[in-house]
């Protein structure tokens, strides 16, 4: 089987990680701690590399989702798989996404976690799909905008592969 394409190259991927991170760790300077919340199972290798570039103080927990699905459609309606495990009551909260798409999962988080009074709460996603978007959200913190190609690597995978390759690859679905 072939290596998908390079989209985004692993060189390229340290360096806006590095950047992302100093610009949160700026944002969030004695502001106490932020938590930062992993979206299952994509964000796990971002939320890692990124978690340990931040120079501020840090609380990592994991939020997992479904989409539920007509047929093989996705119906945009979401459920919560796992929750995470602390209160973020009154807490500084940072959700790590590794790609936005339609918008669906990260307008369900957004909402469902708002309702639990953060004290803030902001977005960080490693890729925004931004001409597939069907529900606005805000992405306080972007890696990169990409087209409508099929993404894996990075923690993407499509059918559970290629979620370890150390880049961002194109595949076709059925290659
Ligand atoms: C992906 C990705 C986001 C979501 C984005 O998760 O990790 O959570 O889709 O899509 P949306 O903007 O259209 O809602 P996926 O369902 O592939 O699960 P996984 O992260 O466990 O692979």
């Amino acid at each position: 089987m072939k290596k998908p394409d390079t989209l985004i190259s692993q060189e390229d991927i340290e360096a806006r990680v590095n950047e992302l991170a100093a610009q949160i760790s700026a944002d969030y300077a004695d502001k106490g701690e932020l938590v930062l919340i992993g979206v299952l199972k994509g964000a796990f290798i971002f939320l890692a590399d990124l978690s340990r570039r931040l120079t501020i103080p840090r609380h990592i927990e994991f939020i997992a989702v479904s989409s539920y699905q007509h047929g093989s459609v996705p119906s945009g309606a979401v459920r919560l798989v796992m929750d995470v495990r602390a209160s973020i009551e009154g807490r500084h909260v940072l959700i790590i996404e590794d790609i936005v798409d339609t918008g669906h999962t990260l307008h369900y988080l957004m909402d469902m976690l708002k309702s639990r009074n953060p004290a803030s709460i902001k977005t960080c996603v490693l890729l925004h799909k931004e001409h597939m978007t069907e529900v606005d959200v805000d992405i306080d913190y972007l890696g990169f905008t990409i087209g409508d190609e099929w993404v894996v690597g990075y923690g993407l995978d499509y059918a559970e592969k290629d979620r370890t390759l150390p880049y961002i690859g194109i595949i076709e679905p059925d290659d």
